[in-house]
């Protein structure tokens, strides 16, 4: 499908995805979380892309949301709908087999953080600010805030972000496990991008594999997610990646898996 609300640039195995509607805070209407959508739900299979890289065009936001004009009047089965969309959007960057990581420049509200979190992590500008103002709109978060941000920070914390609909600096984000560091705005995409480089520079099966072990067993009991790691082990342990990661280190050499920066 054509992008006409995102932008897309590979580099070194690296996409930079950038929402790009500057004017609106880069809100997301129903054709950007369609393009988004796609574009994640795309990376199923895609080998040549390690890492993802997600940020918002222009220097105030990362989102400012949902695009509030889209939900004004929206029924009972719309809104549903616009529910299931951003759930969709969300379900395809956590089940991506890349590493997601979002680079908030800004204000990151409603939605904008709902897809933070679906990310594998978040880092920040020390400007960004980040909330979930959906009650101040008299709406409740629908694109999975609900259900990861206590995962994320605990159920007491992201109930009051989520009661108040009160926004947070970055640093505050950081105190409570909400981002994983906050930088300078001008160094926030060169310092993902070395946490871009160093991803790629290890097993790309392997990240893959621990990724889906982390997002799948923390839905499953115990029991459950122990025998999913087991599982997962014994699939790594067929794989070529595997015999030559192993190889390497007992070699004293790098490994030489080929999605590398050139
Ligand atoms: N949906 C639709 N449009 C939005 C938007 C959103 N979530 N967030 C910002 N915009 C638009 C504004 O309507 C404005 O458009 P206009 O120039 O055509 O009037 C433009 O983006 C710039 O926003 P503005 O409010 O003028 O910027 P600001 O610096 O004064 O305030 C915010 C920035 C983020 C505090 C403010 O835009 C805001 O509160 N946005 C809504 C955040 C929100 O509640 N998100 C959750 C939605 S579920």
């Amino acid at each position: 499908m054509s992008q006409e609300n995102i932008e897309v640039h590979v580099t070194d195995h690296v996409a930079d995805v950038v929402v790009n509607r500057p004017d609106k805070l880069n809100a997301l209407n129903g054709d950007t979380i369609a393009e988004l959508t796609a574009f994640f739900e795309g990376l199923l299979g895609n080998d040549d892309i390690g890492v993802v890289v997600l940020t918002g065009a222009g220097e105030k936001a990362f989102i400012a949301g949902a695009d509030i004009s889209m939900l004004a009047d929206q029924t009972v089965t719309e809104g549903r709908e616009n529910s299931r969309q951003g759930q969709r959007l969300t379900r395809a960057i956590e089940r991506a087999p890349q590493t997601v990581i979002a680079a908030i420049n800004g204000y990151a509200l409603g939605g904008g953080l709902e897809v933070a979190l679906a990310c594998d992590m978040r880092f920040a500008s020390k400007t960004a600010r980040l909330g979930l103002p959906e009650v101040s709109l008299g709406i409740i978060p629908g694109y999975g805030g609900t259900q990861r941000l206590p995962r994320i920070v605990g159920e007491g914390r992201a109930l009051e972000l989520i009661l108040t609909g009160d926004p947070i600096t970055a640093d505050r984000a950081y105190e409570i496990g909400l981002v994983n560091g906050v930088f300078a705005p001008e160094e926030l995409s060169e310092k993902v991008a070395s946490v871009a480089v160093k991803i790629l520079s290890r097993g790309p099966i392997a990240t893959a594999l621990a990724k889906e072990a982390v997002y799948r067993g923390g839905e499953m009991s115990m029991e459950e997610g122990l025998a999913l790691e087991s599982d997962l082990f014994g699939v790594i342990s067929s794989t070529d990646e595997m015999r030559e990661g192993l190889r390497a280190f007992l070699d004293k050499r790098d490994p030489s898996w080929k999605r590398k920066p050139s």
